[in-house]
C-alpha cells in the first residue's frame, strides 16, 4: 500500500540560527526508527540543520562533522543510535546497499542527506521530508512525510504556509 505523503508548511528560516533553532526543537520529538530525509541543493544547509539536531539529543557533547566522506557518521543520541549519511558522493545508487542500512532502519535515527541518490523505495514509507530552498532572503524549509508525522510536526507550532 502506498502511503501518501502530506504537505504540513514551510519554516523561513532567514538566518543560520534559525534553521539551528528548528533542528533543535525538533530533536526532543524523535523517535528510534524515525527517518528524516535533507533535500536540496549543496550549500542549502542541510548539514547545518542535521549538526544542530545532532547537537541536540547527543547524549556527551560534540561537535558534528558533515558525514561527505565517509558517507556515514554514527552518533549516540538520548533515543539510542543515530546515523547521519550523506548520499551526496555515490557512484551508483546501489551502493547504498554497501552500508548494512537495512537492520539501521529497524532500529535506530535516520538522518540523510542527497537521499534521492538512493533507489527509489530504498527508505520506509513511513518518513519525514524536509526540502530545503535558498532565495536571498534566507532559507525556506518545506516539511512534508507521511501522515504519521503530522501531530509532532504541528507541535514544532508551524506558520501558515
Ligand atoms: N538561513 C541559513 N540556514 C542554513 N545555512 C545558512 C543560512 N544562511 C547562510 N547559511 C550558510 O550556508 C551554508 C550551508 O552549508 P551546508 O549546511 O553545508 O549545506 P548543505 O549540507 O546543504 O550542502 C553554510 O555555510 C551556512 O553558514
Ligand atoms: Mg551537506
Amino acid at each position: 500500500m502506498t502511503v501518501q505523503k502530506e504537505r504540513f508548511g514551510i519554516f523561513f528560516c532567514p538566518t543560520v540560527r534559525a534553521t539551528e533553532e528548528i533542528a533543535t526543537r525538533l530533536a526532543p520529538l524523535l523517535f528510534a526508527q524515525d527517518v528524516i530525509l535533507l533535500q536540496g541543493n549543496l550549500g542549502v544547509g542541510k548539514t547545518t540543520f542535521a549538526q544542530a539536531l545532532i547537537r541536540a539529543c547527543a547524549v556527551s557533547s560534540c561537535t558534528p562533522k558533515s558525514p561527505t566522506f565517509p558517507c556515514v557518521l554514527e552518533y549516540k543520541v538520548a533515543q539510542g543510535r543515530l546515523l547521519h549519511c550523506d548520499f551526496y558522493r555515490l557512484r551508483h545508487a546501489d551502493e547504498v546497499f554497501s552500508f548494512n542500512l537495512e537492520d539501521v532502519l529497524e532500529r535506530d535515527i535516520l538522518l540523510v542527506e542527497w537521499a534521492e541518490r538512493a533507489p527509489p523505495d530504498f527508505f520506509p514509507q513511513d518518513h519525514l521530508v524536509i526540502q530545503f530552498g535558498m532565495r536571498p532572503a534566507g532559507r525556506f524549509l518545506h516539511i512534508s512525510g507521511s501522515p504519521a508525522w503530522k501531530a509532532r510536526i504541528e507541535s514544532l507550532a508551524l506558520p501558515e504556509s
